[in-house]
């Protein structure tokens, strides 16, 4: 009997395409934004696999219910919503998508650096807001970024892109913390490892590429803006728990640091009242990091491969913990 399989949201067709070929019988929620926990858990316990998305929480309760599932394959790279320790305890897999949404993703920290430092964002509201009357020798001034520090918190794969696209367009110094050495960043751009202290010490521009876990979460607050240069722009496209945001907002409106570029919230979405909204040296997305043509379709392929090479021969080719898999 073919294995089932739900995608809890609509994807690129990619993954339905190949589960379907590779003979599963593949179900998709069609319906207008993220399943409710109850829809989730009710259509999660008709199938064997599971494509889930960062809005969906894989937690005990859902594990409770679906305990019975072989794999989870996350239609991200991030997989804060899954309690991976859980699913390791059940044996159950948990695959993600890494590297195909890297250069995607580095590009709208990349973005998000230069349009702050240009006050990017702020300038084109204040033309729709018919507010631009004539040049202004000494308004509207950024600051430029060449041979300017790059601190990287989280030098993984996203991080790497990150490092290669400033050291390439503005030779930036590149420093970075994270828990284990990365040679090729230190070998490929000369990057150094410095104590998180330092990195909030030395940093023009510290980008958080990082995972969001028990030991990141809040990491940037108060007391770490309080260390960072007055000068300095603050960049996240990881998770917006990394960030403290009330604490953002005050770093910002007390000059504790120059700028702000998020890609990742805390909450999610950001209000439409927030006040980082109407701040001159700030721009926020709403986490497009991976939203690329080529990047989505890419995630769509390693989720669907990751199922299909599990049920072919036990292995998870991208796989979170992969202690579970059979030898
Ligand atoms: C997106 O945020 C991802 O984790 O892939």
């Amino acid at each position: 009997m073919s294995k089932k399989v739900l995608i809890t949201r609509i994807i690129p067709s990619l993954a339905y395409e190949l589960l379907t070929q590779a003979g599963f019988e593949v179900s998709v929620w069609e319906g207008v934004g993220a399943m409710t926990q109850t829809q989730l858990m009710e259509r999660a316990q008709q199938v064997n696999a599971l494509i889930s998305l960062g809005s969906n929480k894989i937690d005990s309760q859902f594990f409770n219910a679906c305990g019975h599932l072989d794999i989870i394959a996350q239609f991200a790279v991030g997989y804060d919503n899954i309690d991976v320790a859980e699913a390791t305890k059940r044996g159950i897999p948990v695959g993600n998508t890494p590297d195909v949404l890297s250069d995607a993703t580095a590009d709208v920290a990349f973005g998000l650096m230069i349009a702050v430092s240009r006050k990017m964002f702020y300038l084109h509201n204040t033309i729709a807001k018919g507010e631009w009357k004539q040049f202004e020798p000494l308004k509207n001034l950024g600051i430029e970024l060449h041979g300017k520090t790059l601190g990287i918190f989280g030098m993984g794969r996203i991080g790497l892109v990150m490092a290669q696209r400033c050291k390439g367009a503005y030779n930036m110094k590149i420093i970075y913390n994270n828990r284990g050495r990365n040679e090729e960043a230190e070998k490929r751009f000369g990057a150094q490892w410095v104590s998180f202290d330092e990195l909030l010490e030395q940093s023009d521009v510290l980008s958080v590429h990082s995972v969001l876990s028990d030991e990141t979460r809040g990491l940037f607050n108060k007391s770490a803006f309080a260390k960072m240069k007055r000068s300095a722009i603050f960049i996240n496209t990881s998770r917006g728990g990394v960030h403290h945001e009330q604490d953002l907002i005050e770093a910002l409106q007390t000059q504790t640091i120059w700028g702000a570029g998020l890609d990742v919230t805390n909450p999610e979405p950001m209000h439409a009242t927030n006040p980082l909204l109407s701040m001159p040296n700030v721009a926020v997305l709403p986490h497009i990091g991976s939203a690329t043509v080529e990047a989505r379709d890419g995630m769509a392929r390693l989720a669907a491969e990751n199922i299909i090479e599990f049920y072919k021969t036990g292995n998870v080719p991208y796989c979170v913990n992969p202690e579970v898999l059979k030898r």
